[in-house]
């Protein structure tokens, strides 16, 4: 094994509750307000739930431990990405490459849509503040409410020359913050982000249970009452494990990347709780408590699985808009909602295009500015796609934010478990922590998550072709 040190030469997050918010922000994100609320909806509520909070236990805990271990590996010897990491395994062998750059590459792809829905939420913002939203319908029939904002959401993004302004203004502010580098720029928005996103988060998951007389409640009863008749379906499997890989941003580096620029005493089994922790409690609590309770509250429950197959963007964009700008001084509280999703989009899409950029400088040794505008060049283009290309966001979304991760994730456990060793894993994720976790953890991860893994996306193959 080949030990590069040039430590020195790598960005460090200044402080560590720093560290944890960054870390945080890249986990919490439009996945969590938007993406788990949609999909609990469309998969039945309760019967989605029960795959979920199993694949959360038996890959997502897992694999978000695996991640900041390696991580914080291979920080030590100079490297942030996949390949860097993978290269030290490998001696820099051209397959360890390829596969570095497959991981490299889903957050690329992924950000292609997110950063295209971010700017949405940035213009809705802008267009709740200005009161250019459209004037509610008194009206007791719900769809006549939402009815003018499907009418305005569709306008929009067909796409209009307004959103593609706030498209440019989107990729605009990524691009500074990432120019600014990990601690003056991811961390510094991380530290302002966090805070207001789990105070907006709070807030408005109060406004929409108590909607209508508390109807809203029924949404939540909706999404709690856990019942086994989803756990025959393999794409309820799928798509609830893909959603934990996507909010947890696992299966592709992100978290790994992160964890690469602690310093080498850092406690990463700790941080890696408290990454978990925290985005569970903004999705399963706060994210839980918001759309779906607004929905209820506006819609018959027999209505829900309805609206939620025209689409996850349906409840934000639409359905909200309607409940909230039917509330008193309603622009205010349709404004804190589009900031919320914002704020979480973008400590997330930093999260997705640092990859790529870590790539660039630590294996291809460019300078980061150059770094930073061919990455930012790449998304840019994305971008357009997801624009102008009907349908590329939801084939994307399904292919690279679901299937490719669960695959990548079984290839990150062959290849940080099986290939480094179970014994040399386990010894660098007892260092330097006050959580001393058991050697049965790790055999958890190396037995269990695969063959779950490998049995859900076999079961989803076989199902489907
Ligand atoms: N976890 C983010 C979300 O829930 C998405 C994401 C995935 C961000 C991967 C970074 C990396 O929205």
């Amino acid at each position: 094994m080949i030990i590069i040190n040039n430590m020195a030469k790598r960005e460090k997050w200044q402080s560590r509750i720093g560290l944890i918010l960054a870390t945080a922000g890249n986990a919490v994100g439009l996945g969590n307000i938007l993406r788990f609320p949609s999909k609990a909806a469309l998969y039945g509520g309760g019967a989605f739930m029960l795959p979920y909070f199993i694949a959360f236990l038996l890959m997502g805990l897992p694999l978000m431990i695996i991640e900041w271990v390696i991580g914080r590996y291979a920080g030590k010897h100079g490297h942030g990405s996949m390949t860097g990491i993978l290269g030290l395994f490998f001696n820099h062998s051209s397959w360890a490459r390829i596969l570095g750059s497959i991981g490299v590459a889903i957050p690329v792809l992924i950000c292609m849509y997110y950063i295209y829905i971010e700017s949405w939420t940035l213009g809705f913002a802008f267009m709740s503040l200005f009161k250019q939203m459209p004037v509610p319908i008194k009206t007791a029939n719900p769809q006549e409410a939402v009815k003018p904002y499907v009418e305005f959401f569709r306008t929009y993004t067909n796409p209009s020359m307004i959103a593609y302004i706030f498209l440019l203004i989107t990729i605009a502010i990524n691009w500074f913050i990432l120019q600014k580098g990990v601690a003056k720029g991811i961390e510094i928005t991380a530290k302002i982000g966090m805070p207001a996103i789990i105070i907006f988060g709070i807030l408005l998951g109060i406004i929409s249970l108590s909607a209508r007389d508390w109807a809203g409640l029924e949404g939540l009863k909706f999404i709690y009452n856990l019942n086994f008749s989803g756990i025959k379906d393999p794409t309820v499997w799928i798509e609830a494990s893909g959603q934990i890989f996507f909010t947890l941003s696992l299966g592709m580096g992100a978290i790994a990347v992160y964890a690469s620029y602690v310093k080498p005493k850092e406690d990463v089994v700790k941080a890696g709780f408290w990454t978990a922790g925290i985005n569970e409690f903004v999705e399963v609590i706060i994210g839980a408590s918001i759309a779906i309770p607004a929905a209820f509250a506006m819609f018959s429950a027999v209505a829900i699985p309805e609206l939620a197959k025209e689409g996850t963007f349906r409840l934000g964009f639409m359905t909200m808009p309607a409940v909230l700008m039917n509330l008193p001084l309603g622009w205010i509280a349709s404004f804190i909602w589009f900031l919320l999703l914002f704020l979480a989009a973008l400590t997330s899409s930093l999260a997705l295009i640092q990859p790529i950029i870590a790539l660039f400088e630590d294996e291809m040794k460019w300078e980061h500015t150059k770094a930073v505008s061919v990455s930012m060049i790449l998304v840019i283009t994305g971008a357009h796609f997801s624009a102008f290309m009907p349908n590329f966001i939801d084939e994307l979304d399904f292919w690279a934010g679901c299937v490719m991760l669960l695959i990548f994730g079984l290839i990150e456990i062959i290849v940080f478990i099986w290939i480094f060793g179970i014994n040399n894993f386990y010894n660098e994720l007892i260092q330097n922590t006050s959580i001393k976790l058991p050697r049965a953890f790790v055999y958890v991860i190396a037995f269990i998550s695969p063959v779950f893994l490998s049995f859900i996306l076999y079961f989803w193959v076989i199902k489907d072709f």
